[in-house]
């Protein structure tokens, strides 16, 4: 038996204060990541520079005391490690190669060959498994395929995903080889980083809100299964987060159609109905708007105990709804953190 507390919500248990964590906890919003960060140079030099990743990772534990840290990385490491170019222009996000169909789909480099590139992520892990304090929790994660491929196609983020859906269309031969080479990717790179040390892995689908109907099933809800049923098959007992932001009516039924043992929720569902039609199926996270971070005061107080309160029946940990911004006030990351707390 555990105790460390994002564990046992995982396992369903309901406990007295839900356990919590922020996505993007380790993030321009604090001045000693863009210390960090200016120290590496770039952010994809610190996601591959071992020891500066694991202290980014920390510095968020440090501050607040979270009940889990997540491994300082990228989900668009993978698509590099499967050969795309990636590179990130400040201020814009990230841009990649593109792949536009069966030739640039050939170009790509196999599952096996993906850990030359991702090693300094696994090591990261391992220096994080040493150093977390022991009733922090390690989260390791990946991209979910869909989201992965609709950058690698794009070639950079898109609105409204209109190239991933375009090739899905035109040339759905190419497009199920980029989901399928990406489902056993991912296998393999979460794999690595449970060998060295994550305790959870979590999967990323920020862009799931745009599958509908039949896709959602097969591009959404299948590979997560796939990597689910395998992971768990490798790691018994494994714990699994899957986030198929803004999924609407799609988040009913997740837990079960995909063997996740906790759904994050954002913010386009209320908390009540977030727990009516999901956290019953079992453990949730959110879903707090990211914009209280950089607002603050009574409304974040009386949101922070109203998210605690709609969640409190079932396994629940407390999280955003997505990203803190990097416009965020620090100090009303620490009011979240001790309203959950202390009431
Ligand atoms: O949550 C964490 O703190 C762990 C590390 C993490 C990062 N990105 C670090 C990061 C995780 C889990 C991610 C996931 C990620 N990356 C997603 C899925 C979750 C989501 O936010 O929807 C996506 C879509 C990406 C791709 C990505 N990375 C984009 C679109 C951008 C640019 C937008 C932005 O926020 O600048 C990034 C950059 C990025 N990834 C930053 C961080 C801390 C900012 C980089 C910087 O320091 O300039």
């Amino acid at each position: 038996m555990t105790d460390k507390t994002i564990l046992r919500a995982l396992k369903g248990e309901v406990l007295p204060t839900p356990p919590v964590w922020m996505m993007r906890q380790a993030g321009r919003y604090l001045p000693e990541y863009r210390a960090t960060r200016a120290k590496a140079g770039d952010f994809l030099s610190l996601c591959y520079n071992p020891e500066l990743a694991a202290e980014v990772t920390l510095q968020p534990i440090r501050r607040y005391g979270f009940d889990a840290a997540i491994l300082f990385a990228d989900i668009l490491l993978l698509p590099q490690a499967l050969g795309a170019d990636l590179w990130f222009v400040t201020g814009e996000g990230p841009r990649l190669s593109t792949i536009t169909g069966a030739e640039g789909f050939a170009k790509l480099k196999t599952k096996d060959d993906i850990h030359e590139t991702l090693n300094p992520v696994y090591e990261t892990v391992s220096i994080l498994s040493e150093e977390l304090p022991k009733e922090t929790t390690l989260i390791g994660f990946a991209g979910a395929p869909w989201t992965v491929a609709t950058y690698m196609i794009a070639g950079r983020g898109t609105k409204d995903q209109g190239p991933a859906h375009a090739l899905k269309a035109e040339d759905r031969e190419t497009f199920v080889k980029i989901i399928d080479l990406l489902t056993v990717s991912t296998i393999e790179y979460l794999s690595k980083q449970v060998e060295a040390g994550a305790e959870v892995v979590k999967i990323f689908d920020s862009w799931a809100g745009s599958l509908k109907g039949q896709d959602f099933e097969d591009f959404a809800v299948e590979p997560a299964r796939k990597i689910i049923a395998e992971m768990k098959a490798r790691f018994p007992g494994l714990p699994v987060i899957a986030f198929p932001r803004e999924a609407g009516e799609g988040y009913i039924g997740f837990h079960q159609k995909t063997g996740a043992d906790c759904v994050a929720l954002d913010n386009s569902i209320t908390p009540e109905w977030g727990a009516e039609h999901v956290q019953v199926s079992g453990c949730v996270q959110g879903n707090l708007a990211s914009s209280h971070m950089v607002t603050g005061g009574q409304a974040l107080i009386d949101e922070t105990r109203h998210v605690v309160k709609a969640f409190s029946k079932g396994p629940h940990i407390f999280n955003l709804g997505h990203g803190i911004t990097p416009d965020a006030d620090p100090e009303n990351v620490a009011l979240m953190v001790e309203t959950i707390r202390n009431g």
